[in-house]
Parts: C-alpha cells; sequence; structure tokens
C-alpha cells in the first residue's frame, strides 16, 4: 500500500477523536505541556508527543495518532506520514523484545546478512513479524547511528555493537 493509499485509508473511516477520549499518564502530559511552552508552534514537538504514546502504549494506533494531530495541532494525514517515515513508531504491538537489525551499507559490508539471517532462524521470524507469544518482534531497519561499531543490533534501547551471527544468537538466547 503506497503512502496515499495510507493516508486516504486513514482519512475515509475517520471516526473523530476527543482529546478527552484518550489521555496520557499525568506525568506525561506535564511533559508535553512543559515542552509545548518552550517551542514556537505545537506542531514543533509531534516527534516527542509520538514517542510519549508509544511509551505508554507500546505502539502509535491511529486513535493515538488523532490525539497526537489535535495535541499538536495538524492534520491526522499529518500524523500518520511522520509514523510511516519514522522506523522507530510502532504502526502495531511489538514484541516484548523489539529487535532491530540494521541492514544499511557499513553494517551490510561487516556482515548484516549474517546476523540477519542468524536471527531471522534463530527467532522463526521475518521482517516486520511479530512471534506468536508477544516475545519477540524482528525489523530491519537502514541505520541504528552506530555505524563505528557495525554490524550492530538493537533490543529495546540497548545497542549490541560489532556483532557475529554467533553472538547475536546468544544475545537472544539469554533474554528471559
Ligand atoms: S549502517 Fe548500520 S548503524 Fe549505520
Amino acid at each position: 500500500m503506497s503512502q496515499d493509499d495510507h493516508i486516504q485509508a486513514a482519512n475515509a473511516d475517520d471516526s473523530p477523536v476527543t482529546e478527552k477520549t484518550l489521555r496520557l499518564s499525568p506525568e506525561r502530559e506535564a511533559y508535553i505541556d512543559d515542552l509545548q511552552k518552550r517551542y514556537p508552534t505545537k506542531l514543533a514537538t509531534l516527534l516527542p508527543v509520538l514517542w510519549a504514546i508509544q511509551e505508554q502504549t507500546g505502539w502509535v494506533s491511529k486513535e493515538w495518532m488523532e490525539y497526537a494531530a489535535q495535541r499538536c495541532e495538524c492534520p491526522a494525514s499529518h500524523v500518520l506520514g511522520v509514523v510511516t517515515f519514522y522506523t522507530m513508531y510502532h504502526q502495531k504491538p511489538a514484541g516484548k523484545y523489539h529487535v532491530q537489525v540494521c541492514r544499511n551499507i557499513s553494517c551490510h559490508l561487516r556482515g548484516a546478512p549474517g546476523i540477519i539471517e542468524a536471527v531471522e532462524k534463530k527467532l522463526g521470524l521475518e521482517h516486520k513479524c511479530v512471534s506468536a507469544d508477544g516475545k519477540f518482534s524482528l525489523e530491519h531497519v537502514e541505520c541504528l547511528a552506530g555505524c563505528s561499531w557495525a554490524p550492530v543490533m538493537q533490543i529495546n534501547r540497548t545497542l549490541h555493537e560489532e556483532l557475529t551471527p554467533e553472538q547475536a544468537v546468544r544475545i537472544l538466547d539469554e533474554l528471559e
């Protein structure tokens, strides 16, 4: 589905969500209130607003995109464009351990294809899939800003550097 199709689909069955319908935790609402005082436009805070949503819910649903649009005073289609552009935002629930393996040039040249193959085999998952028990989700990503330590894999917020396929599998084995 193209980006335009996504936007049309989102707009086609948009049921308006009032700001009262969804609320972040008081701490996160206060954080956003404070942030929005420090920027010239509310739109400038869209990325941290989406991040706060994902921290609370684990992903960014269509209803929460509508919330973000209201909070940042922009069209829902703009929020959708941002969420679908950045791989760090999940458009469906991720696993307890969200595994991202970099496939971009530095990592590719230093063995990423072997890491990806080993991780896929270990988890029994392909790109953008979640395990049936919800423990793991897997995503190939374009760059994790760890090019100097390629090849890299990130699990939730922890970056694992200079990996071999064997090390990658061992790290996954150690997760509860
Ligand atoms: S290319 Fe892999 S972290 Fe940048």
